[in-house]
C-alpha cells in the first residue's frame, strides 16, 4: 500500500519516480496556503527556511531559529490533508551533534505534525540522516547551492560546474541515497548534471534551478505569486504579479476608508430605532 488515506508518502514520491510522473512541491508557510495548495493537489509543501527571507524579512536563512520553524511547520500541518510536509531543519540545528540532530527533527513531527525533515549537505551529514532516518523520520536532502552555507559559497551562486565540483556533488549524491534519504533537492546546477544525477540515483531529484531532468520541480511560492521582490534568480518562473494586486487592493480601501465610502450600509448592522432612542 503506497497511499493512505489518500495521503502522500514517500514511497508514493519514488514510485511517482519509476513511472515517470514529475513530482510537484511548493513552500508553505501558513495554514489558508496550505489548504489552497492541498486543494489543487501539489504533492509536497515544503515549510523552507526561506520563511525567514519572505516572512520574517531576514537577510539570509541563517538567523531562522528551531522554535520558528516549528510554528510555521504546525500552521501548515493543520491546512493539509493530502500532501506530504516537510519540515526544512534550520542552520545549526542539526551541526552540533548526531543526538541533538534526530532529537530537533523529531519536533517536527512530534510538535508540528510534518512528515519528514529537510537538511542541507552530502556526505558530511551521512551519518546524522542515517541517525534520524533509523528513528523513523524520513529525510530529504539538499545540494548544490546550499543557502545555509552562503558564506562558504560566497554568495548565491551557481554550483557544480567544473569536473570537481560536479564530481563532489554526483559523490554526495550517492552517499545520501545510502544513508536513507528518500529524495534529495538539487539547487541551482546545470542541468545536465541534474540530468545525469537523476538517472544514476534511485531516489527522486527535484530540481530549482537545475533543469527539466529532474524528477520534480519545487519553487518558493513567493517567487512563484510575485510577493517577494528583494531577490530575483533566474531559474524563477513569475506565474502571477499578486504584489502588484495587493497593493492595488490596499490602495482602493485606503481610499474609500479616507472618503467614506467603506463601510457602506451593507458592511453594517442596523438597530431598532426605539432601542436607540431609549438609550439617548
Ligand atoms: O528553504 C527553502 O525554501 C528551500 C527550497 C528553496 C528548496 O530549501
Amino acid at each position: 500500500m503506497t497511499v493512505s488515506n489518500g495521503k502522500v508518502t514517500t514511497v508514493k514520491l519514488k514510485e511517482m519516480k519509476k513511472k515517470g510522473e514529475k513530482i510537484t512541491i511548493l513552500t508553505c508557510y501558513d495554514y489558508s496556503t496550505a489548504k489552497m495548495l492541498d486543494e489543487v493537489g501539489i504533492e509536497v509543501l515544503l515549510v523552507g527556511d526561506s520563511l525567514g527571507m519572505v516572512m520574517l524579512g531576514y537577510d539570509s536563512t541563517i538567523p531562522v531559529t528551531m522554535d520558528e520553524m516549528i510554528i510555521y511547520t504546525r500552521a501548515v500541518s493543520r491546512g493539509t490533508k493530502k500532501a506530504l510536509v516537510i519540515g526544512d531543519m534550520p542552520f545549526m540545528s542539526y551541526h552540533v551533534s548526531v543526538s541533538e540532530s534526530v532529537r530537533n527533527a523529531g519536533r517536527f513531527l512530534q510538535e508540528a505534525g510534518a512528515n519528514a525533515v529537510k537538511l542541507e549537505g552530502g556526505r558530511e551529514i551521512a551519518c546524522t540522516v542515517k541517525a534520524i532516518n533509523d528513528a523513523g523520520i524520513p529525510v530529504m536532502g539538499h545540494l548544490g547551492l546550499t543557502p545555509q552555507s552562503v558564506n562558504k559559497l560566497g554568495g548565491y551562486r551557481i554550483q557544480g560546474t567544473d569536473e570537481d565540483a560536479a564530481r563532489i556533488i554526483l559523490n554526495n549524491a550517492l552517499a545520501l541515497q545510502d544513508a536513507g534519504a528518500f529524495a534529495i533537492v538539487l539547487e541551482c546546477i546545470p542541468a545536465p548534471l541534474a540530468k545525469m544525477l537523476t538517472e544514476k540515483i534511485d531516489i527522486p531529484t527535484i530540481g530549482i534551478g537545475a533543469g527539466i531532468g529532474c524528477d520534480g520541480q519545487v519553487l518558493v511560492l513567493h517567487d512563484v505569486l510575485g510577493l517577494y521582490s528583494d531577490l530575483s534568480p533566474k531559474f524563477v518562473k513569475r506565474y502571477a504579479s499578486l504584489r502588484l494586486k495587493i497593493i492595488e487592493a490596499v490602495s482602493q480601501y485606503k481610499l474609500e476608508v479616507k472618503s467614506g465610502l467603506f463601510p457602506g450600509a451593507e458592511h453594517s448592522f442596523e438597530m431598532d430605532e426605539k432601542t436607540l432612542g431609549k438609550l439617548c
